[in-house]
């Protein structure tokens, strides 16, 4: 039988009262479904025609590679708490939901393409609150990481607002693509972006 190792970094989080298991879950779902957000919206930027979808096409790409990192930064956190990806890829797909991102029926209709971004930013910020609400206090390591992915989603939210609806984001454009400013510390593996 395997020798049981004490992980003592495992240790204190149950100690100050951590699900240390459904932390863990909920960690490789929402990565899952930042993989698959990435893999679509690629899609979807793709899709993007017309002089019109030449401007939407540069915040989907931000969007994009932030989703990107936002995987990158629950590699390391799953595996110190134990956790692993699942070893079938189409496992792990499957366990995002997000066949909703597909493209729509009108491939390159821009308002439709849109929609599914708004959705899915909104998804994304429902899946870190929850991640939040779970560490804070008890999970320091893993609410930083949560912390950060979900201020990126809330800047992602406001910019699918205001190219649908008007309401001013009041933000500035990234000053490259994958710039990640609240996670990049956590995804050192894109630092070539
Ligand atoms: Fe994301
Ligand atoms: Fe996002």
């Amino acid at each position: 039988m395997a020798k049981k190792i004490d992980v003592v970094g495992i240790n204190v989080l149950k100690q100050n009262g951590a699900k240390v298991d459904e932390i863990t879950k909920l960690l490789v779902q929402n990565a899952s479904v930042e993989f698959t957000a990435y893999y679509y919206f690629t899609l979807l930027r793709a899709h993007c025609t017309g002089m019109e979808g030449e401007g939407i096409k540069g915040v989907i790409e931000d969007a994009r590679l932030e989703d990107l990192s936002h995987f990158e930064s629950c590699i390391e956190r799953i595996h110190q708490l134990g956790g692993t990806l699942p070893i079938d890829a189409t496992d792990f797909i499957k366990m995002s939901g997000c066949e909703f991102l597909q493209l729509p029926r009108n491939k390159t209709d821009l308002k439709s393409i849109l929609e599914k971004c708004l959705k899915a930013e909104q998804g994304a910020i429902v899946n870190w609150n929850k991640m939040c609400n779970l560490t804070l206090g008890k999970d320091p390591t893993t609410f930083d990481i949560a912390k950060d992915i979900l201020a990126e989603e809330i800047e992602h939210e406001a910019w699918f607002l205001e190219l649908l609806h008007g309401r001013p984001s009041g933000h500035m454009r990234r000053k490259y693509s994958g710039e990640r400013p609240h996670t990049r510390k956590h995804s050192r593996s894109l630092d070539h972006l």
